[in-house]
């Protein structure tokens, strides 16, 4: 793999991990591999390093970012735990689940990637080169996905060189994203409710809880959204999205799932078997690919919504929608 001058791409073993820590430390943009998709981290407690983060996403600084941190302990020192918030940690970390909760006073993390709220995103990441870079960076990584605002999140190193070679300084390359959707995003600020699907089922946060999770009312358009990144036109291809269709037209692309249609034109398959984690672990390198492929438009045969077909529908949902 090639990266233009100023982005070095590394296979993430332990001298580059080293490395990468190293970059961190000095203010680098690092993109690293967890197991929801990649993200692009900067060290949380450095503001001009946020800067430059929003800047090579060409993201707007109202949208805050989720610091990643090497466990429970961690966490409680950036954000205040209450009896859902320490259950879920216990259950379901490290893994796809983000917590969005009161900051702590020092919390550590910059009022850039705040965004001006008093609460605070964290996550403990289920990949080993991401837990390995935190551990050798010595704090918490502000990351978002490693894509450039509003395109779709990356789930190789290949995806992240695509939106942002020549505009960070590293990649580490650690193989394809297991999950490949990006967290499920929880708010414990009162009643736990559920302010992004993603790729810990809504089902299995609800067994923990012992009730049905809230759903945070997310308008369209607000000046301080819950989930700022959560706008309608969020994820989006080049390509048109037509959902919920079991027969392309001609000149479509088909993203089909479980049995698909006799069709001779360019088609992927999310799970030929109906599974939905291989469907949501193929989801936006399908998408891609398919958007590359030069299709005007892309069918999208229905997915359930059940499990973790919840995450996928949104991400389908958002990537079908007029763009802003
Ligand atoms: O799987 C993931 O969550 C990936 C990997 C890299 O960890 N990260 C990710 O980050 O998807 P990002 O920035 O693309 O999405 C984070 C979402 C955004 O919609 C943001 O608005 C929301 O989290 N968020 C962050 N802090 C928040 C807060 N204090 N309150 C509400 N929403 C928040
Ligand atoms: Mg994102």
């Amino acid at each position: 793999m090639t990266a233009e001058p100023g982005t070095r791409v590394l296979q993430a073993d332990r001298d580059a991990i080293a490395a990468a820590a190293g970059c961190l430390a000095q203010g680098g943009l690092v993109a690293f591999p967890t197991e929801t998709v990649y993200g692009l981290g900067a060290d949380a407690g450095n503001g001009a390093a946020i800067a430059r983060l929003y800047a090579a996403k060409g993201r707007p600084a109202f949208n805050p970012l989720i610091a990643h941190v090497a466990d429970v302990a961690a966490a409680r020192r950036i954000a205040v735990f209450d009896a859902s918030a320490e259950a879920l940690a216990k259950a379901f970390w490290p893994g796809p689940l983000t917590l969005v909760l009161p900051k702590q006073p020092d919390c550590g993390v910059a009022d850039l990637a705040l965004a001006g709220l008093d609460s605070v995103a964290v996550r403990v990441p289920a990949h080993p080169v991401a837990l390995a870079l935190i551990a050798a960076f010595g704090g918490p990584v502000v990351a978002p996905s490693a894509n450039r605002s509003g395109h779709v999140s990356p789930t190789s190193a290949a995806h992240v060189l695509g939106d942002l070679r020549g505009r960070i300084d590293m990649v580490l390359d650690g193989g394809a994203s297991t999950v490949g959707v990006e967290s499920t995003i929880v708010a414990c600020l009162g009643q736990p409710s559920l302010l992004r699907p993603g790729g810990l089922a809504r089902e299995d946060i609800e067994r923990v809880l012992g009730r049905p999770l809230a759903d945070a009312d997310v308008p369209e358009e607000r000046d301080a959204p819950v989930a700022p990144g959560m706008l309608a036109s969020h994820y989006a291809p080049k390509a048109r999205l037509r959902l919920d269709t079991a027969m392309p037209r001609a000149g479509e692309a088909l993203l089909a799932f479980g049995p698909a249609p006799e069709f001779a034109g360019t088609m992927l398959n999310l799970s030929p078997r109906g599974d939905l984690i291989e469907a949501a672990a193929n989801l936006f390198s399908h998408l891609r690919a398919l958007d590359a492929s030069g299709a005007a438009a892309i069918a999208v045969m229905s997915v359930p919504h059940d499990g973790l077909g919840e995450a996928i529908n949104d991400r389908l949902a958002r990537a079908a929608a007029p763009r802003t």
